[in-house]
């Protein structure tokens, strides 16, 4: 979380930080902040809130300087304040810092023993403090960075910038991800390449503990170890690093209408003309006897879906775990056991440190992203693309339809590898999905009117079945996240457990079923809930539709689709009913409060 940009330029650099920042908002909007160096002379600007504040900040307050650092933040140590903002500055040095220092207190009594005063509650400002400290013998501003970054533990990417030198930064990578650009006579560093694509498509990714100094003609870079390193200059696509509304209201607007797309190119990608799944070398599912599944968030929701799958079409047992749990449950792996981590960014902290986990414990890990650069992807053994392209609104859509597309893939592949029989019709109905998903999009009218509905409630349930149980939890998680009102998940026959306390003409319910084999099933259980009064609103195809609609408040209509099809496609409405109650609220739909979209903190 948090974005940081630094840009050693030929031009004035704050309306290019201000820009490169716009696009890496979606990493937090607590705060922003920019640094430059100008005539020698290290100043700033920051602002609490989204980046606009800072825009209007700099047009009563211009800070001019060709050499510059920038920062949005997502607050992990102090209060969205001014002075918690970043860059932070101590004397000669400007600092901008995603991750969080863990020994910051230590550095920070250390540093009281020598007389140095805080003034924010930020682990960042030791940073800058203890460089400062390092260059009041005379040690350079390179060697004194360098001392401090080797006085830090915990996660983080950093950006020096120093009083009197217009040309050098200092970069540093360790758990947080950083790309170095390289431009003509220019040098940037930013937290990822989106960021820098406007300036430059030639990146160079810094691996694990790698320490950087740049000026506008050269770039330096230590591993680990101290070693000078020889790190690869990659092309990056700059199609792929395009970021706007294209006319929507929203990006999430935008990436829910992109899933017909999105979901074309997954299939295309792992499905040949023929009709076989083709997926990367390095995964033999006749050799694999378990599958253990890690992720975070709707991610993980993904995962629990391909539970079903691969227990039902594969019939292999598989181990869904929340990444966060699973690091440091120690869990013993048995031999045999694929273990696959999915993530949208492949830069979430802790799925991250769950594949580390399971690094020497099993003979293959892969990695199931959308940012085929990121860290999960670089560090497994077999990547497996989702291929949404850039998912900038915070709450994931058309990443978790692809999540899902390639999933099911997968779940078909370990069948046919291990010689069991497809389920009718498969793969080939698979390339009916995107048209499904197309089709069900048109209930966006009907959602928005019963959202306005929705958006009234103080508390909403969200039931469903089997691998709608998932959707059920999805359903509730985006809706939550996006407009503030308290949602739950139920696996339908949990109920009678005990959520069945809550019902009563307050209480609306929407329940996810499809006219599948477990559909009566589901359906006792609204009539329960419609018994105590409860507000039912039921997504279902058109037979169920006929059966069931009677006493509900609101029957929307998906189409009918093949069993194995319909987690993917219920997520439409799920996501359409979290983005028009979140507009009938009024709140803020792509960047809601309190989040961000890359969790590079644990
Ligand atoms: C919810 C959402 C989050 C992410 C989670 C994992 O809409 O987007 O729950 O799914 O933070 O992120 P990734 O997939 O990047 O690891």
């Amino acid at each position: 979380m948090c974005g940081i940009i630094g840009v050693l330029g030929t031009h004035e650099v704050s309306p290019i930080l201000v820009e490169a920042l716009k696009r890496l908002e979606y990493r937090g909007y607590d705060s922003a902040g920019i640094a430059t160096v100008n005539g020698g002379h290290l100043d700033r600007r920051r602002a609490v809130g989204k980046l606009v504040n800072l825009s209007d900040v700099l047009v009563h307050d211009p800070l001019p300087g060709k050499s510059g650092i920038g920062h949005t933040r997502w607050a992990t140590h102090g209060a969205p304040t001014v002075s918690n903002a970043h860059p932070h500055q101590a004397g000669c040095v400007a600092v901008v810092h995603n991750g969080i220092i863990e020994n910051f207190k230590d550095l920070r009594d250390e540093l009281a023993g020598h007389g140095i005063r805080f003034v924010t509650e930020t682990d960042t400002e030791t940073v800058a403090l203890l460089c400062e400290f390092y260059m009041r013998d005379g040690t350079s501003a390179t060697e004194a960075a360098r001392k401090t970054v080797a006085r830090l533990d915990g996660a983080f990417a950093l950006a020096f910038l120093f009083d009197g030198q217009e040309d050098l930064m200092v970069a540093a990578r360790k758990g947080s991800p950083l790309a170095v650009g390289h431009g003509e006579g220019e040098m940037y560093v930013g937290s990822d390449a989106i960021a820098l694509a406007p300036l430059t498509d030639q990146i160079t990714y810094l691996e694990e503990g790698d320490f950087a100094v740049l000026t506008r003609q050269s770039l330096e870079i230590w591993d680990a170890k101290g070693n000078l390193a020889n790190r690869e200059m990659r092309q990056i696509k700059l199609e792929n690093a395009r970021v706007d509304k294209d006319g929507h209201k929203h990006f999430m607007a935008k990436e829910i209408a992109e899933q017909p797309v999105a979901v074309d190119k997954a299939l295309k990608a792992y499905l040949s003309d023929s009709g076989e799944i083709q997926m990367p070398e390095g995964l033999d599912f006749s050799k694999i006897e378990r599958l253990s599944l890690v992720a975070c968030g709707t991610a993980y929701y993904a995962c629990m879906v391909a539970k079903y799958w691969l227990e039902t079409i594969a019939r292999l047992p598989v181990e869904v775990d929340v990444a966060s749990e699973f690091r440091y449950r120690e869990p013993p792996v048995s031999p045999g056991t694929l273990a696959l981590f999915v993530s949208q960014s492949g830069e979430t902290a802790d799925t991250l440190a769950a594949l580390r986990y399971m690094v020497d414990k099993v003979d293959v890990i892969a990695g199931l992203v959308n940012v085929s650069e990121s860290s999960i992807a670089r560090e497994s053994d077999v990547v497996l693309p989702i291929y949404a392209g850039p998912e900038i609104s915070v709450a994931s859509t058309k990443a978790f339809t692809c999540q899902l597309t390639v999933l099911l893939m997968l779940a078909l592949k370990a069948a046919q590898d291990r010689g069991l029989p497809l389920p009718e019709g498969m793969p080939a109905d698979l390339r009916a999905l995107p048209g499904l998903i197309h089709q069900s999009l048109a209930s966006e009218a009907q959602i928005a009117a019963a959202s306005r509905d929705l958006a009234g409630a103080r508390d909403i349930i969200f039931l469903g079945r089997g691998q709608l149980y998932p959707l059920a939890l999805e359903g509730a998680l985006k809706l939550k996240e996006l407009s503030y009102i308290h949602a739950e998940g139920y696996a339908s026959g949990e109920l009678k457990h005990g959520p069945i306390a809550l019902i009563d003409d307050s209480v609306p319910v929407i329940v996810m079923a499809p006219r599948d084999a477990l559909f009566e099933k589901t359906i006792s259980n609204m009539q329960e809930v419609m018994a105590r009064g409860g507000r039912v609103v039921l997504v279902t195809d058109a037979d169920g539709a006929r059966e069931a609609s009677d006493g509900t408040a609101e029957v929307i209509t998906m189409p009918q689709v093949p069993d194995a099809l319909a987690p993917i496609l219920y997520a439409i409405p799920a996501q359409q009913i979290a983005y028009f109650t979140a507009i009938a609220k009024g709140t803020d739909v792509d960047q809601p409060r309190n989040l961000a979209k890359s969790v590079t903190v644990e």
